[in-house]
């Protein structure tokens, strides 16, 4: 889980084109294994969370499964209808004309309905210093008001890009916690950031 199969080439940098007190005492005297679980009972509590993810060569799938472990909830890729190409310039060329053209690339269906969630955890690639354009079309067709979000990125240089002002001005009625960018050019090599960024928004303790 540490690290997915990627499609992506393997360079180093993208280049441009609440009450759980007890249950914590109880974790500190069982060790780190019970004290994960502790930790996943206190951050789903009465909240139910969701973790939603998109990506393409696997970085956000596995930050999204690291996330999910921790605060358990339910989760679910982003997947659209028409797969993008195993290539990366063929996924680029595509993203780049999506953008162009202004087209939301229709995701499958099937996915969980939002509304039965108090916390949502949204995460993806930066494609073209954004969501991509089926992140985008997605977001557009949610109401998240009064729900905690929590936006993460991965990314081959650019951090949250211009996506989390994106997702501020289409969720505004949202409680958008701290976001969080992971390096995951060529795949994520250190997850633990996903655990510390929960602790620091208060999804975690
Ligand atoms: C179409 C496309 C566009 C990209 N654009 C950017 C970008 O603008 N900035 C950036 O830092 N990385 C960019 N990347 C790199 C990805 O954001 C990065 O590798 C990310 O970790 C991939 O996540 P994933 O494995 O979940 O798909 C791009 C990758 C693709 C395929």
């Amino acid at each position: 889980m540490r690290s997915s199969p990627l499609k992506s080439p393997d360079r180093r940098r993208w280049l441009g084109a609440a009450g759980c007190a007890a249950a914590l005492s109880a974790a500190g005297a069982l060790g780190s294994r019970a004290a994960t679980a502790a930790d996943r009972a206190c951050a789903s509590g009465s909240s139910r969370v969701l973790v939603l993810y998109f990506t393409w060569a696997g970085s956000a799938k596995a930050v999204a499964e690291e996330i999910h472990r921790l605060l358990g909830g339910d989760i679910a890729r982003l997947e659209p209808q028409e797969p993008y190409p195993a290539e990366y310039c063929a996924t680029v060329d595509r993203a780049k004309a999506e953008r162009e053209s202004g087209v939301r690339p229709a995701l499958k269906s099937g996915l969980p309905d939002a509304a039965r969630y108090d916390v949502i955890v949204i995460g993806h690639p930066i494609w073209s210093g954004d969501m991509p354009q089926a992140v985008l079309g997605f977001m557009e067709s949610q109401d998240w008001t009064g729900k905690t979000v929590a936006h993460f990125t991965t990314h081959g240089g650019s951090g949250l890009g211009r996506s989390h002002d994106t997702l501020r001005r289409l969720q505004p009625g949202a409680r958008l916690t701290e976001p969080l960018a992971v390096y995951g050019w060529g795949g994520v090599r250190d997850l633990s950031s996903a655990s510390k960024w929960l602790r620091r928004i208060g999804l975690l303790r």
